[in-house]
Order: structure tokens, then sequence, then C-alpha cells
């Protein structure tokens, strides 16, 4: 566990965020597995996801997530000094999707790479972004995450499948004197590894056997479990080693995995729900997508505003932990 009063020169510029087109709701879910609309909402709180089409993948996301930053705020990006995209999705392990990025937008040569940290990825880019700009040697950071699940979710699996969906999320962070990062966090449990996993070359985690499909695998119980006990702790954390309470906080943002975790932490923690936001409703588990997608949602209609307080906590694969206090500053 690591804890940080931050040091921050870190101020997010300009965001932006996309979802595929297509809508596959819980009664679409029926059709392939056997499950109801109602048991997924009373367990998850989702009501359909995004999918993308069968030639989008997770570049494409990352590039619509970037036009759309550019559509709604006067950006340059032609001065950008490093790309992080956090995916664990990517098209392919290399080239990057942030080299990707940096030819699609005639960004100069600049730094560039991925980030594996799954549903913690946004906000991991995040704490990295602010190292580097704390160097002195970077002035202007893009982040994406970004992550095309349905290429990588099991439909045959309904414990699974329910979950995932498609999105991408951007953020532009700029060299600062008075830096919006407020605070940070970050925790692994490395020895919970395999019950949250997507193989690549080995057919074991560590001594212990995984499934070699490629696609999500998980024991929801067990991440449940760790997740509504991990996150309130984490929160403690966060907010005693900053000196804040939970009263002072405008916005939760929690990775949108599941409303029952959220309900669960917000319990334990005392932060009102009313102040949490969320996005699996309509995007379902989008991993490093789901906390832009909540930004974005909130930013959309008004009830986030520039001053506001947010704690944004990430979790997922890892099973890691990454955690930020943030001034929102658009
Ligand atoms: N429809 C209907 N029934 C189902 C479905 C479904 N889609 N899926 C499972 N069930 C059944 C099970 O078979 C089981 O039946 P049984 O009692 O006859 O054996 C019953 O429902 C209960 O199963 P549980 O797995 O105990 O269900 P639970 O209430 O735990 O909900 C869920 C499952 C939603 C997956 C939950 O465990 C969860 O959300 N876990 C955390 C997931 C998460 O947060 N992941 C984090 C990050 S993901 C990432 O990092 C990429």
């Amino acid at each position: 566990m690591t804890l940080s009063a931050l040091k921050s020169q870190t101020k997010l510029t300009a965001f932006g965020v996309y979802v595929p087109d297509r809508i596959l709701t819980n009664n679409d879910m029926e059709k392939l597995v056997d499950t109801s609309d109602e048991w997924i909402v009373q367990r998850t709180g989702i009501r359909e996801r995004r999918i993308s089409a069968d030639d989008e993948y997770c570049s494409d996301l990352c590039y619509a997530a970037v036009a759309n930053m550019q559509a709604r705020y006067a950006v340059n990006l032609a001065d950008v000094d490093y790309i992080i995209v956090a995916t664990s999705t990517p098209d392919t392990f290399f080239p990057s999707m942030a080299a990707r990025v940096q030819a699609k937008f005639g960004i100069r040569s600049c730094g560039a790479l991925d980030i594996q940290a799954a549903c913690a990825g946004f906000v991991a880019a995040l704490q990295l972004a602010n190292g580097l700009l704390l160097t002195g040697v970077h002035r202007k950071i893009l982040i994406i995450g970004a992550d095309a699940l349905s290429k990588a979710t099991d439909y045959t699996d309904r414990s699974t499948c329910i979950l995932f969906g498609d999105g991408a999320g951007a953020a532009l962070l700029e060299w600062t004197e008075d830096g919006t990062l407020l605070g940070s966090y970050t925790a692994t449990s490395g020895a919970s590894g395999h019950h949250l996993y997507r193989s690549s070359l080995s057919a074991d985690i560590d001594g212990h056997p995984i499934q070699t499909t490629g696609k999500i695998v998980q024991d929801g119980r067990e991440v449940y479990k760790w997740a509504v006990t991990q996150v309130p702790k984490g929160i403690t954390a966060l907010l005693e080693n900053n000196g804040r309470t939970t009263e002072e906080i405008d916005w939760f943002v929690p990775h949108s995995a599941n409303m029952r975790i959220v309900e669960s932490v917000c319990e334990r923690t005392g932060i009102p729900l009313e102040k949490t936001l969320a996005s699996m409703e309509l995007f379902g588990n989008t991993s490093a997508a789901s906390i832009p997608l909540a930004l974005d949602l909130a930013i959309r209609d008004g009830r986030i505003n520039k001053g506001d307080l947010c704690l944004l906590y990430g979790f997922g694969g890892g099973l890691t932990e990454a955690a930020v206090l943030l001034e929102w500053s658009l």
C-alpha cells in the first residue's frame, strides 16, 4: 500500500468519451444465455451495454474518444509529449495503442506506452501522468482508458457476459504551478490475481491452472468480497492521509463494475449514494473506460462543476486498486 499527500503539477484541461452505437439490452442477453432482465438489474444495476462493430477495435475506441475531446474543447494535440493508454484489450500487444494514437493524430515524436491495470487503468494513468509532469520534462500528456471487452467476452458464460461493454475516455493533462490532483492511493492483492484474469501465453498463474481461451474469466463472489472489503479501507486511508472527510467529497466515482458493490462501499464509508457517479446502468462494466464514462454523464447533465472535489477509485484485475482525489477543473 502506498499513501501520499500528493505533490501535484497536473491539471485536467480537456475531456472526451466514446461508446459504440450498437446497444445490447438485458432482453437481448436473455436470447443469448439463460438469464433475465430482473436478475441482471437486481444483481448488477446494468440495463444495457454498448458493443463494438465486428471491425471496430480498441484503437478505434481510442481515436473516437480523442476526436470527441477535440470536438468539445479547443485543444492543440500537436505538442503532446507523452501518451498513455490504459487497456486490457489492445488490438495488438505491439505496436501499442498509444503509438497508434500518436500516428493517427499527427502528434510529434513523443513518449507512448500502454499500461495494463485492468479496471484501475484510467486512474493509474492519471497517477503516472502526474509523476511525469512533476519531473518538469513533460508538459502535456494525453491519457486514454479504453476497452473493447466484448471482443474478450465468453458469450456462453452467463456469469460474465451480462457484465461487460465497450467504451473509451480520454483526458488531456497539462503542467501547472498548482496542481488539482490532491491525493493518491494504490494497493495490490497480487496473490488473488487468479480470481480474475484474461489468459495470454501461460496456462497457469503461480500454480493456479487457468483457462486459456483469451476470454475474461472471474470468480464473481471472490472479486465481490475483495472489492467491498478493500475499497472502503482505501477510501478511509486516502481521506485520512489528506486530512479530508467523506462530507467534503462532492463526487465519488468508483469503477462501475456492479451497483451492489458501489452501494456496499457507500454504506461502509458513509458516502451518500446520491454523491456517486456511475456508468454501469447504460454501459455495463467497461473496465478502464468506466470512470471517464461516469464523469461524462455528470458533465452532460450539469451535475459536476469546476472546483468540485472528486474521489476517483479504480479497482479490478490484478487484483489492483488506484485512487485519486481530484479537484474538477473543467
Ligand atoms: N442470470 C441468472 N442467474 C445467474 C447468472 C445470470 N446471468 N449468473 C449467475 N447466475 C446464477 C448462478 O449460477 C448461481 O446459481 P446457483 O445459486 O443455482 O448456483 C446464482 O445465480 C448466484 O450466483 P453468484 O455468482 O453467487 O451471483 P452473485 O450474486 O455473486 O452475482 C456477479 C454475480 C454479478 C458476477 C457478482 O459476483 C459480481 O458482480 N462480482 C464482482 C464482479 C466485478 O466487480 N468484477 C470487477 C472487475 S471486472 C474487471 O476487472 C475486468
